[in-house]
């Protein structure tokens, strides 16, 4: 069942291209240069008085969440903004008819998104759900909203649910983005950016091989920081996660601005930092931050774009990702630090399937 695969987190890792193409087909419109999401139920009307989006959601569907912020207001240049979603259904949040509601959730059970879905439900909003588990809670009590159809998620740390929530935010964006300020020529040109997101995929899960090789040197650490700006910063976080829930090394996700207010004085000779710096708008300062990392002696990963060899060169290893659109560019980076997470974790023994203490879904408050 595991298809010759030794763990279920690696056969999600290497089904990415195939489930990122089950989530994307269909749903591409490259004559409007928009995308069809028919399960939104919105027409173009009501798109227009969405005023807001807001993104609930736990764990690894925040952080999809905290890209897809920064696609809603890119893209769709309407204020965004997410809530983990216990604090979310406690702080008595202000919402309205005017402000769309996401509630992320690979499962479709996890009770502090479901009890948002509630709150949002009970204060008018219009509330969509992006589950991949078709027919669960969340998805049937929100009654609209899209489906990643990633395929069955068996492997407690997320993975291919992450990438396709990412990717069906991007297409949201782009249909939310259509109805406001993107032409028709962005939007065409942000429709093929999706298209060509399982081939990146594919290009970084033909790596794994030198990916383990270099997860080999950072097995024996027992802390790691992942640092990132812009989208790249919920990766950083993602990263992190993903690292500390499988091979339980304590691992920090910060914004790389962040670091100097503090978290820095945490690095020592050898402390493993991994930095996202691929070529996106401030790059050249995380490459600022990853010189002040270095000169404290931490040992740097970077996450960089094919044939960059500034970036390169700031680096004591790098995995590279194909060069593409920033948001897009995402994808490829979160499943590179999958890959790292995995092999760390694969080289220290631990039960990756299993973490200790984890359940996949978390179905109590
Ligand atoms: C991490 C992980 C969890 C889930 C979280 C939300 O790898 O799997 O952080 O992402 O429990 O679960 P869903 O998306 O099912 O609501």
């Amino acid at each position: 069942e595991k298809g010759g695969f030794a763990h279920f987190m690696l056969k999600e890792i290497h089904e990415q291209p195939d489930s990122l193409r089950n989530a994307i087909r269909g749903r591409l419109d490259f004559n409007l240069g928009s995308s069809v999401l028919s399960g939104m139920g919105t027409s173009p009307r009501d798109l227009a008085e969405i005023q807001r989006v807001v993104l609930v959601g736990c764990g690894t569907s925040l952080h999809a969440g905290l890209v897809g912020e920064y696609a809603f207001e890119d893209m769709a240049d309407i204020h965004s903004e997410v809530q983990q979603a216990a604090e979310f259904r406690y702080r008595n949040p202000i919402i309205g008819s005017r402000d769309l509601v996401v509630a992320i959730s690979q499962s479709g059970e996890t009770a502090d998104t479901l009890a948002a879905v509630r709150e949002a439900n009970q204060k008018g909003a219009f509330v969509m759900g992006l589950c991949n588990v078709v027919g669960s809670t969340i998805a049937r009590e929100t009654g609209r909203g899209v489906y990643l159809h990633a395929g069955p998620e068996i492997s407690v740390a997320s993975t291919k649910a992450f990438t396709c929530q990412v990717a069906v935010m991007l297409m949201m964006a782009l249909k939310l983005g259509r109805g406001r300020r993107f032409s028709r020529d962005e939007g065409m040109k942000f429709a093929k950016a999706i298209e060509a997101i399982p081939e990146l995929v594919q290009k970084v899960i033909e790596q794994s091989d030198r990916i383990e090789a270099i997860a080999a040197r950072y097995a024996e650490n027992e802390h790691a920081f992942f640092i990132g700006r812009g989208p790249m910063y919920p990766v950083a976080l993602e990263g992190a996660l993903k690292l500390k829930e499988i091979s339980y090394i304590h691992a920090e996700g910060y914004h790389a601005a962040e670091l100097k207010h503090g978290p820095i004085a945490l690095l020592q000779e050898g402390t493993p930092v991994i930095a996202l710096a691929n070529d996106i708008p401030g790059k050249d300062k995380t490459l600022g931050n990853v010189e002040e990392c270095r000169a404290r002696g931490a040992r740097i990963l970077g996450i960089i774009t094919e044939g960059d060899h500034e970036a390169a060169e700031a680096m004591d290893d790098v995995i590279e990702i194909p060069a593409c659109h920033p948001l897009v560019s995402t994808i490829p980076a979160a499943v590179a630090l999958q890959l790292l997470a995995y092999h760390i974790a694969n080289v220290r023994g631990c039960e990756i399937d299993q973490p200790r203490n984890l359940a996949k879904s978390v179905t109590v408050e």
